[in-house]
């Protein structure tokens, strides 16, 4: 019988199929093959810690169905932080633009309610708390453990530098790094995330395993 109290019992974990068919569904920028290292991720580091996984950038919860799913797998919670309003590429003008995702009341980005609407289809609510704010403002008001922090929310160097600095003093002794959108190459894309890996690695993290451009991390020293 597996022993689920091993650290690797379940870091092959897969979502079932209507987990995965909700994902591909969703609203998002995340690839399938990413979407399942961060699932097996955060269902190896929610199993064996028992606290909380956390992410920054919630979007439209594209991600946050498999922190979702995770959670409920392991009996935890999901956090998921954003402000709703959108990152600098996202805005009117810029590559990611979605112009559906603006509040015409407002005039700004507003991907909360199509957030709510894909994890009440998926059946996840419960299972996740959106946090709504600027993630810095919320790191320094947050007072408890996190079994895995993933970074996704803002790419500039201030943004994607204020989640590490923010988030990674909360992650438990053991607990799991991962950030997206890592491109060594500048050609692939912008830098500040792979400068956060850089970070990460410099200040007591090893790699645990690269899936595109996936990294997740274990703490091994503080
Ligand atoms: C790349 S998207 C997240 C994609 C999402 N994880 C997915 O799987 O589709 C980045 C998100 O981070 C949010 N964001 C950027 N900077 C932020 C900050 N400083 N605080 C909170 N949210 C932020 C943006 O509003 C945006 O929704």
């Amino acid at each position: 019988m597996t022993d689920l109290h091993q650290p690797d019992a379940r870091s092959t974990a897969r979502p079932e199929p209507a987990v995965l068919a909700a994902f591909e569904a969703a609203t998002g920028f995340m690839p399938l093959d990413e979407g399942l290292a961060l699932y097996a991720a955060a269902v190896e580091a929610a199993g064996r810690t028992g606290l909380p996984v956390l992410e920054i950038g919630t979007y439209c919860g594209r991600s946050a169905i498999l922190l979702a799913d995770a959670a409920r797998r392991t009996g935890t919670v999901a956090l998921t932080v954003d402000h709703h309003r959108g990152s600098e590429e996202q805005q009117p003008g810029w590559e990611y633009h979605d112009p559906s995702l603006v509040d015409p009341e407002v005039g700004r980005m507003d991907t909360l309610p199509p957030f709510r609407r894909t994890l009440f289809h998926a059946g996840l609510e419960e299972h996740v708390v959106a946090l709504v704010g600027r993630s810095p403002q919320i790191a320094a008001l947050w007072g408890g453990r996190l079994a895995l922090v993933f970074i996704d929310g803002g790419h500039t160097d201030e943004h994607a530098g204020g989640d590490y600095a923010g988030w990674v003093p909360h992650l438990a002794e053991d607990g799991l790094l991962v950030v997206h959108d890592v491109f060594p190459d500048p050609a692939d894309g912008g830098q500040a995330p792979y400068r956060v890996y850089l970070r990460a690695l410099a200040e007591g993290f090893e790699e645990v395993s690269v899936t595109g451009s996936l990294r997740v991390l274990r703490r091994t020293a503080r």
